[in-house]
C-alpha cells in the first residue's frame, strides 16, 4: 500500500518558542496513524533538534529539512549538506519547492544533483513540481510538470524512484487561498502517475506517493485526500495552526 502523508512546510516562520508552542498544542491530540500513514514536519533547520525531541516515540512522525546543498561538504558558507541532515537523524528533505526555484534560481539540473545527494544518504526527497498561472491558463500544465519530472528524476533507477515522494504544487494555489479543485488535483496527479508508468511501468508508478500542495486546509483536506491519486498534502500556511494541521493529519485516508 502506498504511503499517505501529511507534510507540514513551515517555511521561514516562527520563533523558537512559537515552534515549541505549536508542537505542544498539536500533540494535545493523540494521533493514531496507520502503518501506511505518516506526518512529516519540514521545519527551519535551526529547529530540527527541538522538533525531533518532540516527535520522539511518536509513531510514523518525522522531522524534515526544507532544502539541502547538492555537495556533501566544502566551502559553501551558510549551506547545509545532506549527510549533515542524516547525521542528526533527518530522513526526509523537501527539494525544488517553487519558492526555491523562483527566488534561489534552482534549475531542474541542479535539483537532479540534490535528489542524488539525498538518495545517497538513504533519505527521502520530497520533490516539488507545479506550474505557474500562465501555463495553467494556456492549458499546458501537463507538459510543464512532465518536463520538470523528466529533467530531475528520470535518470533514477526503478529502485531509486520508489524512494521519492512527489509534491504537486500549482504555484497559483500556493499561499493564495486558491486551491485546485479536487478534480483538477486528481487529473494532474493521475497524469503524473502515468508519466512514471510510461518510464518505469505501472507497478512502480503505483508505489509512488504524490502529495498535493497549495492552500490545503482543514476544510478541503478530506476531499482532496479522498481522490485516488492524491496521497496526502504538503501544507504551508495551515500547518502553522495546530487545529488546522491536526485536522489535516486526521484527514489522511
Ligand atoms: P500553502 O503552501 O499551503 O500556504 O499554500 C504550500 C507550500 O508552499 O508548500
Amino acid at each position: 500500500m502506498r504511503k499517505q502523508i501529511a507534510a507540514a512546510n513551515w517555511k521561514m516562520n516562527l520563533s523558537q518558542s512559537e515552534a515549541d508552542s505549536l508542537l505542544n498544542e498539536l500533540f494535545q491530540t493523540a494521533f493514531h496513524l496507520a502503518a501506511h500513514q505518516e506526518a512529516i514536519f519540514a521545519v527551519p533547520s535551526i529547529y530540527i533538534h527541538q522538533t525531533k525531541a518532540k516527535l520522539a516515540g511518536k509513531q510514523n512522525m518525522y522531522v524534515a529539512a526544507q532544502n539541502c546543498h547538492q555537495k556533501n561538504n566544502g566551502a559553501f558558507t551558510g549551506e547545509i549538506a545532506a549527510p549533515m541532515f542524516a547525521s542528526v537523524g533527518v530522513k526526509h528533505i523537501v527539494l525544488g519547492h517553487s519558492e526555491r526555484r523562483e527566488y534561489f534560481t534552482e534549475s531542474d539540473a541542479l535539483l537532479a544533483e540534490k535528489v542524488n545527494a539525498v538518495l545517497a544518504i538513504d533519505s527521502t526527497p520530497i520533490f516539488c513540481c507545479g506550474e505557474p498561472l500562465d501555463i495553467r491558463e494556456a492549458g499546458n500544465q501537463n507538459i510543464f510538470v512532465e518536463a520538470q519530472l523528466k529533467n530531475s528524476l528520470f535518470h533514477l533507477s526503478a529502485e531509486q524512484i520508489v524512494k521519492v515522494v512527489i509534491a504537486y504544487e500549482p504555484i497559483w494555489a500556493i499561499g493564495t487561498g486558491k486551491t485546485a479543485t479536487s478534480e483538477q488535483a486528481q487529473e494532474i496527479h493521475a497524469y503524473i502517475r502515468s508519466v512514471f508508468a510510461s518510464k518505469y511501468g505501472q507497478s512502480i508508478a503505483d508505489q509512488i506517493s504524490i502529495l498535493y500542495g497549495g492552500s490545503v486546509k482543514a476544510a478541503n483536506a478530506k476531499e482532496l485526500f479522498s481522490q485516488p491519486d492524491v496521497d496526502g498534502g504538503l501544507v504551508g500556511g495551515a500547518s502553522l495552526i495546530a487545529s488546522e494541521f491536526t485536522a489535516i493529519i486526521n484527514a489522511l485516508q
